[in-house]
């Protein structure tokens, strides 16, 4: 895959010190201009670069970009059951692995810097920026079909607060089914899209998208509250990031596969963000439905008390109820 100017123009660009554009220019065999234009195109997508007239250009933070060599060294042995893939640009990481048809073997990874059309749950568009989140897909082989999948997702979501825990962050919950958030702002998200037989075995692509660090015009595309890493414990190094992520998959995905979500169930019921509060549930069909969260039960449904008695649920879209008024004495 060609590297789009864009990134050659970044990854020549350093947040120490200026390179001109001029210099910039000669480097690439281009003009000064097409190194202006490939730095407004890298501002755009949420680069934040310093430039200025007469010094040149900075990038405002560090960059370690994405490096399959990286990945694979920090992964150690386990590198031989992935396949790293990393792209500069793609339309969505998912979108790629599930379009590829089978032409890609389980285990495959596919790391972008920037996706044009980042997917997330429920049909809403997922916002990164270049440098400054992860966004990878794994196609995965489970050996059962789908009907064995109740609470994978619930189950990547197990995978992605122990890598996290493991590098030092802290207090990171699951909000139902697999939000990651930190006290209600979320920090990374899990789309789950299978394909294939309905009988198995049963690829399934699993997208998840983390912020790192999140430029001011992504945040504020975000439709919710959302936070970063860098807010939650400074720099982190995107490639061990995904090494720790991948390796926590490889264990918690077989013990998912061999036992089902129940072997993670007190796991993840650790880590819920909403155990015990007063939520309305949002059903896919348009219902809501308000109630108490009593427990996920051993699919990773969740268990509502409701007015109508203890409701399960395998989709929908929490919301916290608001506390009541106070009355006034
Ligand atoms: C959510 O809405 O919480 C799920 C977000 C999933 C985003 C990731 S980013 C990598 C992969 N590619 C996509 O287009 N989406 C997923």
């Amino acid at each position: 895959m060609a590297e789009p100017l864009e990134y050659r123009v970044l990854r020549m660009l350093s947040h120490l010190e200026y390179r001109s554009g001029e210099a910039l220019a000669r480097a690439l065999g281009v003009t000064r201009a097409t190194v202006w234009n490939a730095i407004r195109s890298a501002q755009r997508h949420g680069v934040a670069i310093d430039g200025i007239r007469g010094s040149g250009y900075r990038l405002a933070d560090p960059i370690v970009w994405l490096d399959a060599a990286a990945i694979n060294a920090a992964l150690g042995p386990l590198a031989a059951g992935f396949r790293i893939r990393v792209a500069d640009e793609v339309d969505s990481t998912s979108s790629r692995l599930l379009a590829s048809e089978g032409a890609d073997a389980p285990g495959t990874v596919l790391v972008a810097e920037r996706q044009r059309a980042g997917r997330g749950r429920a049909g809403r568009p997922w916002h990164s920026a270049p440098g400054g989140s992860l966004t990878f897909s794994v196609l995965w082989r489970f050996a059962g079909g789908a009907a064995s999948l109740g609470g994978a997702s619930l189950a990547v979501a197990v995978a992605l607060i122990r890598a996290l825990n493991g590098l030092g962050i802290p207090g990171v919950q699951v909000k139902w089914p697999n939000d990651i958030v930190h006290r209600g702002r979320k920090l990374a998200g899990i789309l789950i899209e299978l394909r294939g037989d309905a009988l198995g075995p049963t690829d399934a692509v699993i997208g998840v998208g983390i912020n790192v660090s999140l430029p001011q015009g992504t945040r504020e595309a975000i439709d919710q509250p959302a936070v970063d890493l860098r807010a939650l414990a400074g720099a982190v190094d995107r490639n061990r990031l995904l090494a720790a992520v991948l390796r926590e998959f490889h264990a918690v995905l077989a013990r998912f596969e061999a036992e089902g979500f129940r072997a993670l169930r007190e796991e993840w019921d650790r880590h819920h963000a909403y155990r015990g509060r007063e939520v309305e549930l949002y059903l896919p069909s348009g219902e809501r439905v308000g109630g108490h969260v009593q427990d996920v039960g051993p699919a990773g449904e969740l268990i509502l008390r409701t007015a109508a008695g203890a409701r399960s649920f395998v989709s929908g879209e929490l919301r916290l109820r608001p506390a009541p008024p106070e009355v006034a004495a």
